[in-house]
């Protein structure tokens, strides 16, 4: 749905035009998975999938929700019964914003919502965190909060480990409210410094491909929970703050400190390898070697796999396949356990690629996975 679309949709739900129209993206990640919660390094871009919201300010306490993408009506909420994970559904993400900006000091009394995405869900391209920034950044323009897109990405991330219960880091939020057009993103979690890193494919007769297997996937359930204590685990035994601070060079002698721990010892191998991949791949994509990032995307993908084990038949099956037609490199994108795949291949070869993905999950008696290019797109902001 078009910005002009959800202003008039706006204006039939609530009677009267809103004040404003925003917009926030989501985005896959090119390469650093689960470094975020250990205050390492990640890489995403903004995709051209995003979440529109038309916005009014109401003066009585009260916030109403709509969405174009889920059955059902108009929700009203108080905002004084808010209340961390009071609510399972897809209004616990704006509420939660909501939430999060009045404990932390700002006076929002109250909004109009009216939402409608493109970016699908449960695929891995961080839907929710797109629906956070546009009510955030909304929110931070009509009652003019002066917050800086970071301290918004920041906020969101409250709302959603806090009020919706999900542990997640502070990656997806701050592309959807950071990413340039153009650009990946090159973020150091500990302090959310920033480098916008340019990422033009075209230019290069490159393409980077979205393979959304239909697998749908959750992190508030435990998995996503029990890597992150498991790295949490690592940092303790060896007596760092995260494990951002294993240097890659001592890996091997902090590796033999940790006691026989398997399970601990593949954890912390897996994030202090690809905070490495990440520097590695910033480093060539600033030399302009961009064709020799493939291979450090697809090692990303082996690490995911075999030490943090996140991986699924239909991930590693795009991957796979997709690596014996050609691809320059494959990995999984985002949190695991089902979602999204990346694979960068020539552009002479994206057809042939496809078709070999398409026909490998129908030989597999797998439900057909959705693929599109990604194309590095705008941060979120203000549409109308
Ligand atoms: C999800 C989380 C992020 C990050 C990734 C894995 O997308 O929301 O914070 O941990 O998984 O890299």
């Amino acid at each position: 749905m078009g910005a002009q679309q959800v202003r008039e949709r706006f204006a039939e739900l609530y009677g009267a035009d809103p004040e404003g129209v925003w917009a926030a993206p989501g985005r896959v990640n090119l390469i650093g998975e689960h470094t975020d919660y250990n205050d390492g390094f990640v890489m995403p871009f903004a995709l051209p999938h995003q979440t529109t919201a038309a916005v009014s300010r109401r003066t009585d306490g009260v916030l109403r929700l709509h969405s174009a993408d889920v059955g059902g009506g108009v929700v009203e909420l108080g905002l004084d019964a808010l209340a961390p994970q009071s609510d399972t559904g897809w209004t616990a993400y704006p509420a939660g914003v909501v939430w999060a900006l009045r404990e932390a000091g700002h006076a929002v009394t109250g909004a109009d919502v009216h939402l409608s995405s493109t970016v699908p869900t449960g695929a891995g391209l961080s839907s929710s965190a797109a629906l956070e920034v546009v009510v955030a950044l909304a929110l931070n323009d009509l009652y003019e909060l002066g917050l800086q897109p970071w301290q918004l990405a920041r906020l969101c991330q409250r709302a959603e480990n806090s009020y919706v219960g999900a542990p997640t880091g502070i990656m997806d939020q701050t592309a959807s409210a950071c990413c340039e057009q153009g650009h990946a993103l090159f973020l150091d979690t500990r302090d959310l410094s920033q480098r916008q890193i340019p990422f033009d494919l075209a230019a290069e007769g490159l393409r980077l491909l979205v393979v959304d297997t239909q697998v749908k996937h959750a992190h508030s359930g435990g998995e996503y929970g029990k890597r992150r204590a498991g790295c949490e685990k690592g940092a303790a035994l060896l007596g760092v703050d995260a494990l951002r601070d294993v240097p890659y060079a001592g890996l091997d002698a902090a590796l033999a400190r940790l006691g026989g721990d398997e399970e601990v010892v593949r954890l912390v191998r897996h994030v202090v390898t690809e905070d490495e991949r990440v520097e590695r791949t910033v480093s060539l994509l600033r030399s302009g070697d961009t064709r020799a990032i493939g291979p450090v995307l697809t090692e990303g993908h082996a690490s995911l796999r075999d030490d943090f084990r996140i991986s699924c038949p239909e991930l590693d099956l795009v991957v796979d396949t997709a690596l014996a037609h050609g691809a320059l490199g494959a990995r999984m994108t985002g949190g695991g356990f089902g979602g999204s795949a990346i694979v960068l291949a020539e552009a002479t070869d994206v057809d042939t690629l496809t078709k070999a993905v398409e026909e490998a999950f129908a030989a597999a008696g797998h439900t057909a996975p959705r693929v599109f290019e990604a194309v590095p797109s705008p941060g979120a902001r203000r549409v109308v």
